[in-house]
């Protein structure tokens, strides 16, 4: 019997919000809350609920700066300052020279660790390309070079490699040096760990743009591509591929787009 949780029994009231909660009906509460053993998978929404403290995630005990407590009355966002910031987002491809470090990088990904994921597997990972963006961009053009008479921007992309000055910016890139990519297993996971991502470097005063191209090659030959990341399980695929950097241009307002479509069914 593997058992997930530390459970309290003296803090424990036996309010039974923990039973509740739990999709797993891995808790019972009779004196006290007792964990069952039904495939617990951490979710952790019994610690979370507790009025009284009294769960832990086993495996999570070394984190225990990462629990904070917070009053659940208080919201911190309001709709109308979060759809205004969301208004003003715009896909940035043209950046000042200066780097994103390290310390920004962690701020950003600190959105990633507050991300769902498909049964909690907690498996998307991030790769910064800097240094060695132009050795990665080359085996992207060997992938989706296959591709060149459909795509006139992989066809350009080909022509830039064999002679840089033939245009004023990379025709994949832009201006961007700086490049993150998503891995999961699961592609959802990927993506929303990747937006939120996202949406904190633009709080930050950070821009950038989604990259189709550089997906295509994930597309075309995941196992080429991994070759390039030894370290990634190959079970992972890249799902996002976002040029990240401090903006040069401004944008000044809205753009009209089409009307959402949505469906009540
Ligand atoms: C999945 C995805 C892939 C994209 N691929 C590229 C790309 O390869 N190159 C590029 O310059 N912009 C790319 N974009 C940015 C779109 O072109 C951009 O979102 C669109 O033109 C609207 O502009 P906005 O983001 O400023 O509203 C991509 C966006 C998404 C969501």
């Amino acid at each position: 019997m593997v058992l997930k949780l530390k459970i309290d029994v003296e803090l424990c009231t036996a309010c039974k919000l923990c039973q509740q909660v739990c999709i797993r009906d891995n808790i019972i509460v009779e004196d006290h809350a007792i964990e069952l053993d039904n495939n617990c998978f951490e979710c952790g929404h019994c610690m979370a609920i507790c009025r009284q403290n009294a769960i832990t995630l086993k495996s999570f005990e070394c984190k225990e700066d990462r629990i904070v407590d917070y009053n659940p009355r208080e919201s911190v966002l309001e709709y109308d300052d979060l759809l205004e910031f969301l208004k003003r987002r715009r896909s940035v491809r043209f950046f000042k020279d200066k780097k994103v470090d390290k310390k920004t990088f962690s701020k950003l990904f600190e959105g990633a660790y507050y991300s769902p994921s498909a049964q909690n597997a907690q498996d998307v990972e991030f790769v910064v390309f800097d240094e060695r963006l132009d050795e990665f961009m080359d085996l992207v053009y060997d992938i989706i070079k296959v591709e060149e008479d459909e795509f006139f921007r992989i066809k350009e992309f080909g022509d830039y490699l064999r002679d840089s000055s033939t245009k004023e910016f990379h025709p994949l890139l832009w201006s961007g040096k700086q490049l993150i990519l998503t891995f999961s297993t699961d592609k959802t996971s990927a993506v929303i760990a990747n937006t939120r991502l996202e949406l904190l470097a633009y709080s930050l005063g950070l821009g950038g743009f989604y990259s189709l191209f550089i997906l295509k090659a994930e597309e075309i030959n995941h196992e080429k591509l991994m070759k390039f990341f030894p370290e990634i399980d190959e079970d992972k695929h890249m799902y996002s591929a976002f040029v990240i950097g401090y903006p040069k241009v401004k944008f000044r307002r809205t753009i009209p787009h089409s009307d959402i479509k949505v469906s009540y069914f």
